[in-house]
């Protein structure tokens, strides 16, 4: 009896050790950064600190690393994240990230930079303060070309399989999270907060991208909620609340050389409220590039006092002169548009704005259950606008359709 006792003891003892040894190499390494030298008072300058903690979570070959940033407030001046790293790593921010507030303390084109990643998670309750209000008066870019750069507040270059969960971004300079070169890549739960005057503060900006999700995300902003540029495909967005800012805008496309297709977009439970724009498509009148916009579909889309609810527009020229050169055509061909049950209110009479290029027609443009009134007239009538337009439309239809 004794026998079996100790017996039974010694594999229990031996069982717990086993467990013990393969959890401490399945549980990630917690580098907590308070305790590895930043400081949340505020004022002390963390880049240093973090970037050598990234760098060890990036260079550990035995596990993962979990980066945590506890609450309190880090002031951090302008950072790169670089891979490529052995293992994954989460990035948990339960504090608040504060950024200088004078524009030129940044001395690159992104506040805090993570480039050539895969596998990297960043989560937390905490919050990306980007203190824009400073550098947004200095914003002149829309009459000088040679405006000063002011810094993204979160970039991703050349990072795969990776997601960005819950946190907040506040008040960016510019732009507040701009992808190029990012595939698969989940975006949920993110607030996205400047105020609807700030100059060219885009929520999210992707070019060149492949197999995006964002979802259950609120957006309120000066610019585009969601940018989408030369090269993205397979993007889908769903639940997402837009508003202040300039709606979700493909675009612009067309005057660079050598862009990309965009391709598979699906938006989906999506709500405008008080935008300049809703869905937006805008490429310049006159291009250097011939590509392809397709297969996009927009599906139960509520606007709400929404500028221009539905907009292509292929004659885009935000600065004069080019609107009297008239140099010429779009050379993007857009086909394969899906648009159904689109419903609210306008603040302009006309609701659906469909402007295509004369020697590139849009193709295959389905309209599907449109109910847009315009806000604030009787009868809410609304008008519609084609130009150069091959489709069809079935359901309900207001403002009537212009389709030939
Ligand atoms: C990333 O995860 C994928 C699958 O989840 C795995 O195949 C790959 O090895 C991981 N890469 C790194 C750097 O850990
Ligand atoms: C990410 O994926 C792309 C396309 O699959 C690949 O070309 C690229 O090398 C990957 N990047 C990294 C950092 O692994
Ligand atoms: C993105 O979310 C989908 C589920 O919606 C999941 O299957 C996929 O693994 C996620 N990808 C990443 C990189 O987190
Ligand atoms: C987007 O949704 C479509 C249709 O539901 C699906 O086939 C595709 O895999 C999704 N793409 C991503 C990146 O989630
Ligand atoms: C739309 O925005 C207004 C003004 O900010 C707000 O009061 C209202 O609750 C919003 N409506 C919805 C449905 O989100």
């Amino acid at each position: 009896m004794a026998c079996i006792s100790f017996a039974f003891k010694a594999l229990c003892f031996c069982l717990f050790f086993i467990v013990v040894a393969s959890r401490s190499t399945v549980r990630p390494k917690v580098f907590n950064v308070q305790r590895h030298g930043a400081k949340p008072d505020g004022k002390t300058d963390n880049a240093n600190a973090f970037t050598s903690i990234w760098s060890r979570a990036c260079k550990r070959i035995s596990g993962s690393s979990k980066i945590y940033v506890p609450k309190g407030t880090f002031y951090l001046g302008g950072v790169e994240f670089v891979g490529l790293c052995k293992n994954p790593i989460e990035f948990i921010i339960d504090g608040t990230l504060l950024a200088p507030a004078n524009p030129s303390d940044i001395k690159q084109d992104t506040w805090i930079n993570f480039r050539y990643i895969n596998n990297l998670s960043i989560s937390g309750s905490g919050t990306l303060d980007g203190q824009g209000k400073q550098s947004w008066p200095h914003n002149d870019c829309h009459t000088n070309p040679n405006c000063p750069k002011l810094a993204m507040t979160m970039g991703f270059a050349f990072v795969n399989n990776s997601n960005i969960k819950d946190i907040t971004s506040l008040n960016s300079k510019m732009g507040h999270f701009n992808f190029f070169s990012v595939h698969h890549f989940n975006i949920t739960g993110v607030t996205i907060t400047a105020p609807g005057d700030s100059p060219n503060t885009d929520g999210i900006k992707m070019g060149s991208c492949s197999n995006i999700q964002i979802s259950d995300t609120n957006i309120g902003t000066g610019d585009d909620c969601i940018a989408i540029l030369s090269g993205t495909t397979n993007l889908n967005i769903s639940n997402v609340n837009c508003g202040p800012g300039h709606g979700i805008s493909v675009g612009s496309l067309g005057k660079n050389k050598d862009e990309k297709d965009a391709k598979d977009l699906i938006v989906r439970d999506v709500i405008f409220n008080g935008t300049s724009d809703g869905i937006r498509i805008k490429t310049w009148e006159s291009s250097a590039s011939k590509i392809l916009v397709s297969n996009f579909v927009y599906e139960n889309i509520q606007m709400i006092d929404v500028g221009k609810p539905i907009n292509i527009d292929q004659k885009y020229c935000p600065h004069p002169p080019c609107e009297h050169e008239r140099k010429g055509e779009s050379h993007v061909q857009i086909q394969n548009l899906k648009l159904k049950n689109i419903y609210g209110t306008s603040k302009n009479k006309v609701a659906m704005n469909l402007q295509c290029s004369k020697i590139f027609p849009c193709k295959n443009v389905e309209l599907i259950d449109i109910n847009i009134k315009q806000n604030g007239v009787k009868d809410g009538s609304s008008t519609s606008v084609c130009e150069n337009v091959d489709g069809f439309a079935r359901g309900k239809m207001f403002p009537q359709h212009c389709l030939n």
